[in-house]
């Protein structure tokens, strides 16, 4: 008898564990609150792989799999924000051309986990550099239903997956962050 395969939320976290470190280390080297600028260049950085994430949204795969697809995502409040910091929105090819279903779950997941701490990033955006949920930092706030609340719904949707499935969205997964990771070292050239 085979046994049950692991919930795929947990495996997500366990497999790209790695990688979120990698991330922290990264956004400290980037220090995007220590000016308005830097911080300019950091949203420009979300605003890229918020269009990555959305340029799946049409698929019929991922829409049929995450029912409340309309409610996430946060490529507008990045357009505004950089608006706001008087900025244009950055011109760069989409990295997903060629993405579908289960990689796009796994790209999904690393846009939507990053809602979590991006909690901790509001904080310093509001602190240091006086920003808000209305100027500036709305690609950081929380979803009108709450983080917590939204990404629970979210875990479940990923637990809902057919175990066939699971390989490929971890893959999506490690490539979203291999991707973050490429638009965050572009801030802080080593
Ligand atoms: C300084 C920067 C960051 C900090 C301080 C941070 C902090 C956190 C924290 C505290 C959590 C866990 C929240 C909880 O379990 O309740 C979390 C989760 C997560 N973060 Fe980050 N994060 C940062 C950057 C990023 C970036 C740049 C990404 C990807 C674009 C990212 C993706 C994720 C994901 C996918 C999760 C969900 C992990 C899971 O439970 O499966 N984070 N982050």
């Amino acid at each position: 008898m085979s046994s049950p395969s692991p919930a795929l939320s947990r495996r997500l976290k366990a497999e790209t564990a790695f990688q979120h470190d990698r991330m922290e280390q990264l956004m400290a080297r980037a220090d995007p609150f220590g000016s308005r600028d830097a911080y300019a260049r950091f949203t420009a950085s979300q605003y890229l792989f918020q269009q990555d994430v959305e340029h799946f949204f049409a698929d019929p795969g991922l829409r049929a799999a995450v029912p409340d697809l309309h409610v996430r995502g946060r490529l507008q409040a990045a357009r505004d924000d950089l608006a706001d910091l008087g900025h244009a929105p950055p011109d760069d090819a989409v990295a997903t051309a060629g993405v579908t279903m289960p990689e796009a779950l796994g790209w999904l997941y690393v846009s939507e986990g990053s809602t979590l701490g991006a909690a901790f990033l509001l904080k310093e955006a509001r602190e240091k550099l006086g920003l808000s949920e209305d100027f500036g930092a709305r690609n950081l706030s929380a979803y009108p239903g709450g983080r917590a609340q939204v990404w629970k719904q979210f875990v479940a949707t990923l637990d809902a997956q057919p175990a066939q499935a699971h390989d490929a969205v971890v893959a999506g997964a490690q490539a979203a962050y291999d991707r973050m990771g490429v638009l965050l070292a572009r801030l802080a050239p080593a």
